[in-house]
């Protein structure tokens, strides 16, 4: 018999992980299914990454391994586009790390830092790598619940000094998943000092960052005072280009941090495919003009969503940021009580705050992957649910 290691036996069940054969199985019933599961949004990737993508397709040079150093064009638009984005100019060959979606980068840093019984501090709810990278790489996860009274801020001030000391890594991220939150400048400064401090890692995870909304702009965390000593930077193109199969990303630091991370991606992938990080050079470099259309488009969605949900019977604020509705239930409604009402009788997808650990319970997230007239569907089928969870009886074994 195989016995597989406690690092593996402590993973909690991946939040997305059974969406897609439950999806299946529905269509196959015939069910009309709205899927606000994954943050996967329904438009195109630009076209002229497909066109350049397609044209790469035929360059035999681009099908070779592209190991760390990947394509030198990739990590010159990425460093340009941080300027051009944030002012902050890093050295394209060493501070610049492409990588296979920036879930590959956050998900390998702790291997970098962390020895037996050393801390990872994780937000819950939060993005399921920042745990399972820590556990993974045998980390003592702490998690630091993000509440609505902190405005979902992850509190490193309000962790015990005797954590901190013990802390390696720290994994923020702000415009948040799933709660949507942004972070204020006194925030990242007073988080920035306390990693100072402890001499911890500060993983900041900026996936969203490009997904704002009415004049809202997101930060870099190298805005911060101090942050090149401490920080670590993540972006991805999933989200801002609608391209998250393809698979890129790449994390910015000072070069003693590159390194490290380098290091331990050299022995574990091989940098992402040549042809993607062509195309994806093209995309950074055209950054304005194609991120503008999602943005507003998601900014139309979350107005109509908002507005649907009010009309529902649900209590949501209107985000200025990501791409979620992280919506409060009535209180003592189970979470996933109404996520599986809503999938079961609605065919709509969300997740419950509770896959995310029990400080997402009283809330579900959706993700606007459809498009408008679609989540006023959905948004619906979810009050019908919220009115079948509150005449019960239910059953509390989703
Ligand atoms: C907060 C956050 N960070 C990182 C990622 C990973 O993005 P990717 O690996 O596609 O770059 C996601 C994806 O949903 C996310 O929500």
């Amino acid at each position: 018999m195989i016995s597989f290691s406690q690092r593996l036996q402590r993973l909690p069940g991946y939040p997305l992980a059974e969406i897609p054969a439950i999806k299946r199985r529905l269509l196959e019933a015939g069910v009309d299914v709205i899927d606000l599961g994954a943050g996967d949004n329904d438009t195109p990737p630009p076209s002229i990454a497909v066109d350049s993508m397609t044209a790469a397709l035929r360059n035999p040079a681009l099908s070779k391994y592209g190991f760390q150093q990947g394509l030198p064009e990739f990590r010159q638009a990425a460093a340009r586009w941080i300027e051009r984005r944030f002012g902050q100019r890093f050295d394209p060959f060493t501070e610049i790390l492409p990588l296979i979606g920036s879930k590959e980068g956050l998900s390998h840093l702790p291997h970098a830092v962390i020895d037996p019984g050393d801390v990872a501090i994780v937000p819950e709810p939060g993005y399921q790598a920042y745990l399972g990278g820590a556990l993974l790489a045998g980390a003592e996860p702490y998690v630091a619940p993000l509440r609505p009274e902190n405005d979902f801020l992850l509190r490193l001030d309000q962790i015990p000094a005797d954590v901190l000391r013990r802390a390696k890594i720290a994994f923020v991220n702000y415009p948040n998943n799933p709660t949507a939150a942004i972070a204020p400048a006194a925030y990242l400064e007073r988080t920035v000092a306390i990693c100072r401090t402890y001499g911890i890692l500060l993983a900041y995870d900026n996936a969203y960052c490009e997904l704002t909304f009415d004049q809202y702009r997101a930060p870099s965390i190298f805005e911060t005072a101090g942050a090149r000593d401490i920080a670590i930077e993540f972006f991805s193109l999933s989200k801002s280009y609608s391209m998250t199969g393809w698979r890129l990303g790449f994390a910015a630091g000072r070069p003693e941090l590159i390194a490290a991370l380098t290091r331990v991606k050299s022995y574990v992938d091989t940098g992402p495919f040549l042809a993607v990080q062509q195309a994806g050079a093209l995309a950074l470099d055209h950054s304005e003009e194609l991120v503008a259309p999602i943005r507003s488009e998601l900014q139309r969605r979350r107005d109509a969503a908002v507005t649907a949900l009010q009309a529902s019977g649900f209590t949501v604020d209107s985000p200025q940021a990501a791409m979620y509705l992280w919506v409060p239930l009535p209180p003592g409604t189970p979470s996933a009580v109404l996520a599986r009402h809503a999938l079961e009788e609605g065919g709509v997808i969300v997740l419950p705050g509770s896959a995310f650990g029990p400080a997402g319970e009283g809330f579900f997230r959706i993700a606007l992957t459809v498009g408008v007239d679609r989540l006023r569907v959905a948004a619906e089928r979810l009050g019908g649910a919220l009115e079948r969870v509150r005449r019960g009886p239910v059953a509390t074994t989703a």
